[in-house]
Order: C-alpha cells, then structure tokens, then sequence
C-alpha cells in the first residue's frame, strides 16, 4: 500500500528517497511522486502514474534543477507510493499535495484514510480553497497553513490532526521553512531514522535499510519536527516525550529472486528452511518447546486476522480444539472489530498477521486489549505495531516476503499454531516434534516434483471459475487454495468445506469448471470424498484430487481414470495442512505465469493493507 519516505540533510535526498521508495514498491501503488525543496525553502514536485520508473523518466525529462530550484541544493526531500483509495490513479491524484490558506504553502504526502474529508473539503471550499484532485488527502496542506498562521509549526501539525478522523501518517515540507519536515501520525505506522547530519521519516523502516540502523516508532498521536541536525518530539497533549531508539538490523538487498523467476516461487521454495528455522527456534533437542512466552489457564481463544492470515487461523482452531480442547472462535477483522464480541475475563486473543500492519486485525486487537484479553500476536514483523500493541509476540521468522500472494508466511502462521497447540495441549510434545522434524524434507521432496503440478496447471488457464473443497482442516486449506488461485491468476474460485458442495455450489458444475479437492485417507473420510467427486464426475465437473498415497490407494482404476491425481506424501496428521498446502500454492503459481499475469505484483492488491 502507500509508502513515505521523507529526508532532511542529506546531500543526496532526493536520489536516497528514491531508492527507500523502490524498498517499499513490493507491497503495491499505482503512482509515486516526490516533492524537494532547495537552501532558501522553494518546493518543487514531480509527479507520475505508474511504476516508480515512470517518476524517474519524468525527473529525467524535467528535472528539479530546471525549474526553481538547484538540484546541487536540495537536501530535504519527501517522497511517495500511492494504492489509490480516493481518486483513480492519475497525475493529479498521486502525492505530493499542496494547498495554501491563509498561512504558507504547504506540501504533503499521506497514507491513510481521513475519513471526513468531504465536510472538510466543503468548509475549505468555502473559505476559498481550490481543490485540484480527488483525494482525501488534498484537505491536509490547507488545513495545515491554516494552523501554521496562529501555531509554531509543531503545534500547527498536532492542531490540524486533531481535526482528522481515520488512520494517517503525514509528513509535510513547508514553503520558507527551509530542511525542515514535519510528521505525525494515528493508525497507520511512521518511524523516524536517525542518520548523522540528517534525519529520516518513513512509514516502514526497511525504505531506510542501508541508510541507518537507529530508528524511532512515533506512538499514535505523536508530531515531530526533523531539522538536519536535531528533531522535536511531542505527543498528542502537546507535551515533549522521548520514545526509545531500536536498533534493527535490516536486510539491505532486495535484488535477490537468487535465479527463481518470481519472489513468489522463491518463497515457496523457501519454505522447507523456513519451517527448519521455527522449529529449531521454538523446540529443544530433547523434546521440549521453547515458545518466548508463558501462558496458563487459557479458557477460551479468539483468532482475529484478514484473508489468508485468517484462513491460517481457521487452520489453528482445528489444532487447538484438538490438541488443547478449549472453545476457539475465528473472526474476520473487519468483522469482529464492530460486532462488539461478548468476550470472556480472561480469554487470549491471537492476532495473525504477517505484516503486523493490516489496520482491521490492528484495530481488533487494541479493541480484545482494551477488553481485558491477554493478547499474542503472529507475526513476521517483529517491530510492526501489533507486536508494539500485543502482550506477547511469537514471530514468524520466514524473512522479508516480497510477493504480495502471501506463502511462506502462511506456512509459518500454520506451524506456529501447531507449535502453540502443543505447548498449550496437553499431550508430551516429544512424539509430536520428532514428527514435525520430518517436515522441511518432505517439503523438499514435494519441491523436487513439480511437474504434475505444472502440467495440471496448464490445463486450467482457460478455466472463468474454479471450485476448492475440503474436509476437517482440509477445509480452510480449500480457502487458501481459492483465495491463492484469484490473486495471481485472476480465475475466479471458490473454497468450500467438501460437505457442503451439495447445499449450493453444486449448481455450478459443467464440463467447464475444475473442482479441486483436498482429502486425506488417513481421517477414516475419504469414503465420504469419493461421494462428492462422483457427484462432480455425473455432472461432467472435472475432478482434480490432491490426496496423500493412502487416499490413492483406495482409489479403483475406473476412479482414477476420470480425475486428475496429485499426491503428497504420507505423513502424520500434524503435517497434513502444511503438505497440502505447497500443491495448492504451485498450482497457483503456475496457472499465473502460464497465463501471464504479474505474479509478483498482482492488480489491485497491496502487500500490506493499512487501511480499512
Ligand atoms: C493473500 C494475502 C492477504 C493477507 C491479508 C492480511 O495472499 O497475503 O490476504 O493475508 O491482507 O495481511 P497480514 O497477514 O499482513 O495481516
């Protein structure tokens, strides 16, 4: 989604603004512009629809130094990637905004949503502001020169938030405020990078790797005030605060599909290490686990996430129902965060969520705190604000995914489970985790064999639709299945549990339409799956089965003749999900890239959803 990165004092701002915006490009944006101002305070802002190359031609064709400004001069710059929201994607809609009123032009980029734009577009619009695109965020400049008549800067920027309802994080140049940049934010995470002779604002620290290790997280509420060799703190009172320096460590390179076509097949490749790494972290050599966190007298647990983070969630309730036997709910976040749940004294919340940014699964897990939950959080992003937000967090440790389809960190959210299962449960561990030792190997074995997969995807391009069933855990793996199979393919699929093809779905099978079922032959239910692929073969439905050997090996020939057959790997029941998993995922991948689409950057999608 949208991405800020702003510098003050550097004697090549606008060239390292660039490159963190091109650090934050994998997560999506439709447009990107940046906005530089020269020694006596002079703005200029360049603008482009498209990938961040088009910005750069555009420099190229209109430099900064031919226009008021002196490219040697410039130290201060602001910079953005826009996901449209508010607005098409267009010249006038991308970032930087300015607007003047009353008090000097002032020049902003914004991620977020301010939600009453329209009132106060109106009021501004009264009082003589000229509008010039669609975009919520075009209210901000005026009303900050508004506030920058009566307010000294700091004050002006924490006056003109209060005005805003919704998420922001905003950082603002100021006409004749020369290398100075203002910030503040609620909702939607900015940090500040701290550099020597310069200092850095941006909505993700990784825009700064390379740059700095040393960054500050701004707390909801939170202004500053960056100068090239000094910034100012407050928070939402107006009161001077210090918040606590981290130093991270951040991987610098993001060149690498290391010989892989995509990220996203380099990804699932990565997932044999990736499941090594969780298990060998979070168990020890003589049978034990070794989660960072203690958690006792667990009564009941909430899973809140979005799409797939969520469906890894349906994925855990199975595994905690079995292994702890508590009551477990799932909730969508964007669900759960207005039904105002009955939630027991006492209860866990878990968030999942691999970015640690999706604003509803944020929003639901300040709203379980505030309620007296004992809140743990999922995540691959161990400095996100979830994990600032929740009590406890198990991180994900699957590295940096750059593909927006998410995969390895499915993976990692399903074993986490697995992992929290057994810790809560109340079986030994020891007999489990031998078995779970096994996994990285089969997942190896899996990758070594991908050609099934790849023929079989080569025969559903031309599909318009396609339906993913399964039963058990099996189920919510149908939906990951589906969701994976739209996302890069643009197929339209659906995932159902198996057991309920008969109450609607059916009515959608024709010769047309792939029906992809997930079963094992272990649950003493494959009987039942082989039902439903007659039901699909009777009406002419195509019938692809992914099944382990034990599934196979009750099929007949005449059976195996009419489907299309993928096995995994005999494995215990702890495995199933994660093993049937990686076909699904392949398939996917492979069906997107025979059709040609953008696999990496899907349309429409972001990588990290911070905004409602
Ligand atoms: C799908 C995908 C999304 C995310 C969802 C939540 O491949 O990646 O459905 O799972 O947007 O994101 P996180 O996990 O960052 O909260």
């Amino acid at each position: 989604m949208c991405g800020i990165v702003a510098l003050t004092g550097h004697p090549d701002a606008v060239e390292k603004v660039l490159t963190g915006l091109s650090r934050l490009e994998y997560r999506g944006y439709d447009s990107a512009g940046i906005a530089a101002q020269d020694a006596a305070g002079h703005i200029t802002v360049r603008k482009a629809v498209g990938k961040l190359q088009a910005l750069r031609d555009t420099l190229a064709d209109t430099p900064l130094d031919h226009s008021n400004i002196e490219h040697s001069t410039i130290r201060t710059t602001i910079g953005h990637t826009r996901w449209a929201t508010h607005g098409t994607p267009t010249t006038a809609n991308a970032h930087p905004h300015q607007g003047r009123l009353g008090g000097p032009q002032v020049t902003v980029v914004h991620n977020g949503i301010i939600e009453n734009y329209k009132h106060l577009r109106e009021q501004l619009e009264a009082q003589g502001a000229t509008f010039h695109s669609a975009t919520d965020t075009e209210v901000i400049p005026f009303i900050l020169s508004q506030q920058l008549v009566t307010h000294t800067p700091l004050e002006a920027i924490r006056h003109a938030a209060h005005t805003f309802h919704g998420n922001y994080a905003i950082a603002a140049l100021v006409e004749g405020m020369p290398d100075t940049v203002l910030a503040t934010r609620k909702g939607a995470p900015l940090c500040l990078g701290l550099g020597e002779g310069w200092y850095a604002v941006a909505s993700d620290p990784l825009a700064l790797a390379g740059l700095t290790t040393r960054f500050i997280f701004l707390e909801d509420g939170d202004c500053a005030l960056l100068t090239p060799t000094a910034f100012t703190l407050h928070n939402g009172e107006g009161q001077p605060v210090t918040r606590p320096v981290q130093v991270l460590d951040l991987d610098d390179d993001l060149s690498g599909k290391q010989g892989f076509r995509h990220f996203m097949l380099k990804e699932i490749h990565e997932q044999p290490a990736v499941v090594a790494k969780l298990i060998e972290t979070y168990t020890t050599p003589d049978g034990t686990l070794a989660l960072p966190f203690n958690l006792s007298n667990v009564t009941g647990i909430n899973i809140v996430a979005c799409g797939t983070a969520s469906y890894a969630g349906a994925i855990g309730k199975y595994l905690l129902e079995e292994h702890v036997g508590v009551p477990v709910n799932v909730d969508i976040a964007s669900e759960f965060r207005y039904r105002n749940p009955p939630l027991a004294e006492g209860g866990l919340f878990i968030a999942v969520s691999q970015s640690g940014e999706t604003a509803d699964t944020l929003a639901a897990l300040e709203h379980a705190k505030a309620h007296g939950q004992t809140c743990l959080v999922l995540t691959n992003a161990p400095n996100s604000s979830m994990a600032r937000a929740a009590h406890h967090v198990l991180p994900l440790l699957a590295g940096r995914e750059i593909a927006v389809a998410s995969t390895k960190a499915f993976t990692a959210m399903v074993l986490a489970f697995t992992l929290l299962a057994l810790e809560l449960g109340t079986d030994a561990p020891a007999p489990h985790l031998a078995e779970l030792r096994k996994l990285p190997q089969l997942l190896n074995n899996q990758l070594a064999a991908l050609k099934p997969i790849k023929n079989l995807a080569d025969t559903v391009t031309d599909a318009h639709s396609m339906l993913f069933l399964g039963r058990g855990v099996l189920a919510p793996l149908a939906y990951e299945g589906a969701l994976k199979m739209k996302e890069i393919s643009y197929i339209h699929a659906e995932g159902y549990a198996s057991g309920e093809m008969k109450h609607g779905p059916i009515a959608l099978v024709d010769a047309t339409l792939p029906v992809v079922n997930l079963a094992t032959g272990a649950d003493g239910l494959f009987e039942k799956t082989l039902s439903n692929l007659r039901e699909v073969e009777a009406r002419h439905g195509r019938v692809i089965l992914i099944t382990d050997t034990a599934g196979a090996a009750q099929l007949d020939d005449a059976t195996k003749r009419g489907l299309t057959l993928i096995t995994v790997p005999d494995a215990p029941k702890l495995l199933t999900p994660i093993l049937f998993t990686l076909p699904l995922q392949l398939l996917a991948y492979f069906t997107a890239t025979a059709k040609g689409t953008d696999v990496d950057q899907p349309r429409n999608l972001a990588k990290s959803v911070t905004v409602e």
